[in-house]
C-alpha cells in the first residue's frame, strides 16, 4: 500500500457524503480526484479544499469509457490508483413492487448498481497491476432491511454488496481490499438531488416515513452526519484495515441492531 500522499478517487464527490470523504482525505494531504454529474456542484466541494490537492472531473458513472478515461488520467498524473471511494448514487423516494416502473429501475439500477460494477472494474487493472489498493463502496441499511426506501435502490444497494463481496474474493489474493460503508440515515440534500437527476422517472406515490419518526427508530435518536460516514471510509483506506476484507460496515447509530 502507497502510504500518503495517496490517490483516491471519489464518485458522486459534488455533495453530501461524497463531499465529506473528499474533505477528510484531502485535509490528510491525499490527492484527491473527485468525480461527479454535476461541474457546480464539484466546484463547491473543491472550494472548502487546497486546490493543489484536488482535479475535477465531471463523469457520470453510468458511461463506463468515461470512468476508464479518468482512471488513465489519475494512473498517469499520480503513477498510481491507491483508493477508489464508490459513492455516486440516486435514492428513488418510496416506490414498491407496484409504483418501480421498468424505466425507473433502469435508471436506478444503471446508476448505483451499473456505475458501482463500472468504476470497480476500471481500477481492477492497474491495482492488479501494482498489487495493492482499497476500494470502498457507499451501500446503505436498506440491502439488509425491507424499508420504506424504493425497491430499485433496495436491490441495488443489496447487490452492492454482492458485487463487493466477490470482488474481495478475488482481488485478496493482490494485497486488494474492498469493502462497503452501510449507513442509515445521513444529513444530505439526497432526496432533493436526485428527484432532479432522475426526473420523471420518479413516480407520484413519495409514500415515506418522516424524518422524525425515522430517527425515533434509530438507537442514537439522530442521523449521521457526512463526515461520521467519510470517518470509517477513511479508516478501510488507511494501514490499520489491511486485513478487512469483503466486509459490510454498518454506520447506522445501531438501527440494524434494533
Ligand atoms: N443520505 C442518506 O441518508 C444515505 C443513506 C444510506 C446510503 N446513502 C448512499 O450514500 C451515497 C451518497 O449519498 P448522499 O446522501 O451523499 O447523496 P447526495 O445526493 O447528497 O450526493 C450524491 C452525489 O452523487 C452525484 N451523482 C448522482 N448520480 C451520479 C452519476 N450517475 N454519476 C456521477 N455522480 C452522480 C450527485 O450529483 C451528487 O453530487 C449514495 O450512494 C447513497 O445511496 C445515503
Amino acid at each position: 500500500m502507497t502510504t500518503q500522499p495517496r490517490s483516491v478517487i471519489i464518485t458522486g464527490a459534488g455533495a453530501g457524503i461524497g463531499a465529506a470523504v473528499a474533505k477528510t482525505f484531502a485535509e490528510a494531504g491525499d490527492r484527491v480526484y473527485l468525480a461527479d454529474l454535476s461541474s457546480d456542484r464539484l466546484k463547491a466541494t473543491a472550494a472548502d479544499l487546497d486546490s493543489s490537492l484536488v482535479s475535477l472531473h465531471q463523469v457520470d458513472v453510468t458511461d463506463a469509457a468515461a470512468v476508464d478515461a479518468l482512471v488513465d488520467v489519475v494512473k498517469s498524473e499520480s503513477g498510481s490508483v491507491d483508493v477508489l471511494v464508490s459513492n455516486a448514487g440516486v435514492f428513488d423516494a418510496a416506490a414498491g413492487i407496484e409504483a418501480t416502473t421498468h424505466a425507473l429501475w433502469e435508471r436506478v439500477i444503471g446508476i448505483n448498481l451499473t456505475g458501482t460494477f463500472n468504476v470497480v472494474k476500471a481500477v481492477t487493472g492497474p491495482m492488479v497491476e501494482q498489487r495493492a489498493g482499497r476500494i470502498v463502496s457507499i451501500g446503505s441499511i436498506a440491502a439488509q432491511r425491507a424499508m420504506p426506501d424504493g425497491l430499485a435502490y433496495c436491490t441495488s444497494k443489496a447487490g452492492i454488496e454482492g458485487l463487493i463481496r466477490r470482488t474481495a474474493y478475488d482481488l485478496g489474493p493482490y494485497g486488494i481490499t474492498a469493502n462497503v460503508v452501510a449507513p442509515g440515515v445521513v444529513r444530505t440534500d439526497i432526496r432533493a438531488t436526485s428527484t432532479e437527476i432522475l426526473g420523471d422517472v420518479v413516480p407520484d406515490t413519495n409514500v415515506r416515513i418522516g424524518d422524525s419518526v425515522m430517527e425515533s427508530l434509530i438507537p442514537a435518536r439522530r442521523g449521521a452526519e457526512p463526515s461520521e460516514i467519510a470517518a470509517t471510509v477513511f479508516f478501510l483506506a488507511g494501514p490499520g484495515a489491511g486485513y478487512i476484507n469483503g466486509d459490510v460496515i454498518h454506520v447506522d447509530g445501531g438501527w440494524i441492531a434494533a
